[in-house]
């Protein structure tokens, strides 16, 4: 990768340039970029009367930095990464965790129906913005492409956490520049709180623990490396041969002999994970994307795609103090470019490994006896039915088409386009919709899609061509994954905000090469 600048770097907290940037937003951004002529107005003239009208008292104020640093991961030369750290200047001070020895940002804690203001400061050498990953929020607090900005520059976000309790995460979102700038080190979890969810005494604290995994390649310099830029190497995506949990290797999660509470994200760029207990013990699924579901579900292996999260129920209360196991990647078919990229390799050793191979991702170590017995609650949360004749496009589902073609990524053929909607793209707000996604291109091109929407959790309501038992489809969710040869239904509900979201393919390199589009919900 691009070697990381550490020459750049700028005060963090700067409130009067940050005022400036949000009062500014409408008419600077018209001025500077020429931007939103068409749909954005409304956005950014709503957003100034939202500032002007009701004073925003957060309840939880943080500022969050984007910088280079090192870190000292393996013996030798400490690896250049960028790191987001954050500050917390109004709130309390344990709603930001700092995870020791990781480039991945803090953790940020959140309980629904709070306000959060967090002034985002770019200081990495290139343009960035920050995405909320999962979190229901308004237009321009989303983290568009278009709102990048210069290092330097800030960008204040204000909104209330309307989401259910569940694992989101946030990380960059620059057009083209995604994949490195996650890569690189800048993503973190954003763990939400309800009151239903502390009504069911899961386990918490030291026993309810985030895993972020990810893949990545290190070159003999202990330095990352990614993509050579080889058009070929991107169409499959960043494949590594190391195996990071919490930004790092080798990772072994000591455990009590009691109740866990494990909350899986896949924050890998192109890998996916065909999820199993090295033992054979099931695993138990209590959670997806968008929070708990009704009932936990057993199965012997899951698929996690990028962006997804799988949260786990995990008692070790049965095995002796010394036992060990392995959370590991069952092999399965990647479909695509098969082996991969081709990369200089870690210390010279190996290519990397193909997605799709057996892979062993942490061990559990039974370190020491606890007498604390907690029951799984057979049930969790209220779903409420789905009921698809519900959908305004009952008869006709909205069709989208996912394709890889001219060295592009596609959907409906098309490319993302900063500020452009098709008519096909335009929704109502106040309508729920069915939207149907098939992976059904054939060729050398068949690749796994995993499809994310920004702005909405939304409900699997089918699936076609499936041939596994891999997917958890009964919760909420926002990233869904399909395998080459799948079609999957969702039904999703635009009962607000409106304005321009993002629909797009999580491999981050296929987002990056335009396997991404904005779709538009108007005001009725
Ligand atoms: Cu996690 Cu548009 O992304
Ligand atoms: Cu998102
Ligand atoms: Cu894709």
């Amino acid at each position: 990768m691009k070697k990381l600048s550490k020459d750049i770097r700028f005060e963090v907290g700067n409130g009067r340039r940050q005022f400036l940037q949000m009062a500014g937003y409408g008419a600077l951004g018209l001025m500077a970029g020429g931007f939103r002529p068409l749909l954005g107005q409304t956005a950014a003239s709503q957003h100034g009367d939202a500032i002007s009208k009701t004073e925003f008292a957060p309840d939880l104020d943080i500022s969050l930095v984007s910088i280079p640093g090192d870190l000292a991961m393996f013996p030798g030369a400490a690896t250049q990464v960028w790191q987001y750290h954050a500050k917390v200047n109004k709130g309390n001070k344990n709603r930001v965790i700092e995870l020791p020895r990781s480039y991945l940002g803090p953790i940020i804690k959140a309980q629904q129906g709070e306000k959060i203001r967090i002034r985002f400061t770019n200081s990495i050498s290139e343009k960035s913005i920050v995405h909320w990953h999962g979190l229901h929020v308004p237009e321009v607090m989303d983290g568009h492409p278009r709102d990048v900005v210069s290092p330097g520059e800030s960008y204040l976000y204000e909104f209330e956490i309307k989401n259910r309790a569940g694992t989101y995460w946030y990380h960059p979102h620059p057009h083209g520049r995604t994949g490195p700038q996650v890569y690189g080190g800048l993503a973190g979890l954003f763990l939400v709180s309800d009151e239903e969810e502390k009504s069911l005494g899961l386990p918490d604290g030291e026993y309810d623990i985030p895993l972020v995994i990810q893949d990545r390649a290190f070159d003999r310099d202990n330095q990352l490396l990614y993509t050579s830029g080889n058009r070929m190497a991107q169409m499959t995506g960043f494949l590594g041969d190391s195996i990071l949990v919490n930004g790092r290797p080798d990772f072994t999660l000591p455990v009590s002999t009691t109740a866990y509470r494990l909350r899986l994200l896949n924050g890998s760029n192109s890998r996916i994970y065909r999820l199993a207990w090295q033992d054979g013990r099931p695993l138990i699924i209590i959670g997806t994307d968008g929070g708990l579901l009704e009932k936990p579900v057993s199965r012997s292996y899951v698929f996690l795609a990028p962006g997804e999260r799988i949260e786990l129920w995990s008692d070790f209360s049965d095995s002796p103090v010394g036992y060990e196991t392995a959370l590991i990647s069952l092999p399965f078919d990647g479909g695509g470019m098969g082996r991969g990229m081709m990369m200089g390799g870690r210390r010279g050793v190996n290519p990397s490994i193909p997605n799709g191979a057996n892979l062993s991702l942490f061990k559990i170590k039974v370190t020491k006896s606890v007498s604390i017995s907690r029951l799984l609650p057979q049930k969790l949360t209220e779903m409420g039915s789905i009921r698809e004749s519900d959908a305004d496009n009952y008869n006709h589902p909205r069709q989208f088409y996912l394709n890889m073609g001219h060295m592009r990524g596609m959907i409906n053929g098309r490319v993302f386009q900063m500020e452009n909607v098709a008519e096909d793209e335009i929704v109502q707000l106040g309508s729920k919709e069915i939207w149907e996604f098939s992976n059904t291109a054939g060729g050398m091109m068949r690749m796994p899609h995993p499809i994310h929407l920004h702005g909405k959790q939304f409900r699997v309501i089918g699936r076609d061509g499936v041939k596994h038992q891999g997917y958890v489809d009964d919760g909420w969710k926002d990233t869904v994954l399909l395998m080459p040869g799948e079609r999957v239904r969702i039904l999703v509900e635009f009962d607000d905000y409106p304005g321009l979201f993002l629909y797009h393919c999580h491999n981050l390199e296929h987002e990056d090469m335009g396997m991404m589009r904005n779709y538009y919900v108007r005001r009725a």
